[in-house]
């Protein structure tokens, strides 16, 4: 990846698209990648990862946007949804926009998007409403080169507005002299640790098949998340064609909430540099693993694919886990930020009619390579994770708290009060090519929920002691077919005594 030579005249094409976390990422970075680790547009030895030294800086401040606590709900999203929203619209090649933000110091947002030729890297912006768009920020742009038979080149753009004030809502149009996008808003993250933020979470959302897509646009469009979680499988493939779709697909959720993605498998292709490119997440690895605050919540990103796809490099297991045992172990953090909730693609237990990772007693993502080398359950547990979301299986399963296959919960009435083992939940059914995973029939003891819907999950932490995660299906209209409060009075590993 190169730091893009702008011509003189480039006609301008096609735009697209995201907007992100900006924390860490003040050294404009790409630039220096493919000095330190030869990569070359996708055909590369390795990722570029933990080389540059950005450091993720913190948001402290206090505001309250007034949720003082929970009162058990039916849902607590106030919600469309009966009525379906429409399909989106198939995109006209060329000159579509694929906006996708992100965000976590509230004061600042990333926005990318691509062009097919070169294009100087400009945001105009502005309060919204009020300000149109009186501000302006520059930014820089990388070549990247798929990996494919077809060498597709494109320029990746990625201006960084600073200096936004919480909560405001802004406009903006990104491009050049050369041609503008369309106007796009977003909302500024609150910040500080005292408010309760809205996920969307789901995984294995593809260009083909995206049933839930329509109403998570239409959810986004009423406010209804400050941010998206995708938990892997972003594409349905990998390669630059059906990224490109792909980012037009998302492009009316991605352009207005902060969209956080982890790889799954099928980014693999090319050693996952479509998704490394295209995907900026916090962090210096290419949005491989990374960690970010957002109100009262740490969330922990992570790669299991890194488990699989040994021919990158069986060391980046290593470094990943290093990281995730440094990342986890800061305590002082979670004064502020008391929940930890990871999210990864491939999960460690399923209980679907398939031979994958999870449905083996002994799950790599669980116990490690063999012998039981960075495995992530001893680990998690070890620090208290919270909740951990997956996805990969495409279903809806809910685990009952669970350490090395023994149900801790909280109590029998109460099981997700207090539990005494982290939480999983497998949200892998947004919709793909793949279709659903059918389950076993055989239920598990520790398998507390099992749908076999398309679907995707909302989830709301209210404050320091109380989450709130409901799955919706798209095959029945939108309704809410289940729905738990995870209640903890005590986070960290003394939860579990
Ligand atoms: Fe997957």
């Amino acid at each position: 990846m190169e730091l893009t030579p702008f011509p003189a005249s480039p006609r301008f094409q096609v735009f697209f698209f995201q907007i992100w976390e900006q924390r860490a990422s003040k050294q404009p970075s790409l630039g220096p990648c493919p000095t330190l680790c030869g990569w070359r547009g996708g055909q590369s030895e390795g990722p570029c990862i933990g080389r540059r030294g950005c450091s993720a800086a913190s948001a402290s401040c206090s505001r309250s946007c007034g949720v003082k606590g929970p009162t058990p709900p039916t849902s607590v999203f106030a919600g469309p949804s009966e009525s379906p929203p429409s399909r989106p619209q198939p995109t006209c090649d060329g000159a579509q926009r694929r906006p996708s933000p992100s965000t976590g110091d509230p004061t600042s947002m990333m926005v990318t998007w691509t062009t097919f030729l070169p294009a100087e890297s400009i945001v105009l912006f502005g309060r919204d409403p009020g300000e149109a768009f009186t501000r302006s920020a520059r930014g820089w742009a990388s070549r990247f080169v798929d990996g494919g038979k077809l060498g597709r080149t494109a320029f990746i753009h990625h201006v960084s507005l600073e200096g936004l004030e919480p909560g405001q809502r802004y406009a903006y149009r990104c491009g050049s002299e050369q041609g503008w996008s369309r106007p796009y808003s977003f909302q500024a993250l609150l910040n500080g640790s005292d408010w309760s933020p809205r996920f969307a979470v789901f995984g294995d959302l593809g260009q083909v098949n995206p049933q839930s897509l329509p109403r998570l646009q239409h959810e986004t469009e009423m406010g209804l998340y400050d941010v998206v979680l995708h938990a892997g499988t972003i594409r349905g493939d990998s390669d630059a064609l059906v990224g490109d779709a792909f980012m037009r697909t998302i492009e009316p959720v991605a352009a207005s909430v902060p969209y956080m993605t982890c790889p799954g498998n099928h980014e693999q292709k090319y050693n996952f540099s479509n998704y490394r490119a295209r995907f900026s997440m916090p962090g210096d690895t290419e949005g491989l693993w990374y960690s970010w605050d957002v109100g009262p919540v740490h969330l922990v990103s992570f790669s299991t694919e890194v488990y699989f796809f040994l021919e990158y490099g069986q060391h980046l297991v290593a470094e990943q886990f290093q990281w995730l045992e440094k990342d986890l172990r800061v305590r002082k953090r979670r004064k502020e930020h008391p929940w930890i909730i990871t999210m990864g693609h491939r999960p460690m237990y399923c209980s679907n009619n398939d031979q994958d990772d999870c449905t083996q007693h002994e799950s790599v993502v669980r116990r490690g390579l063999r012998p039981h080398q960075y495995g992530l359950e001893d680990l998690f547990y070890k620090y208290g994770v919270d909740l951990e979301l997956w996805a990969h299986e495409h279903s809806y399963e809910r685990l009952w708290p669970l350490f090395d296959y023994e149900v801790y919960n909280g109590s029998t009435e109460a099981p997700y009060t207090n539990p005494r083992a982290p939480v999983h939940i497998i949200i892998g059914s947004a919709g793909c090519q793949e279709r659903l995973d059918p389950f076993d029939p055989e239920p598990r003891e520790w398998s507390a929920l099992r749908i076999e819907d398309y679907g995707y999950a909302r989830m709301q932490v209210f404050n320091r002691t109380h989450l709130w995660l409901e799955q919706v299906s798209d095959d029945q209209n939108g309704k809410v077919v289940d729905g738990i409060w995870l209640i903890k009075e005590q986070h960290g590993p003394e939860a579990w005594h």
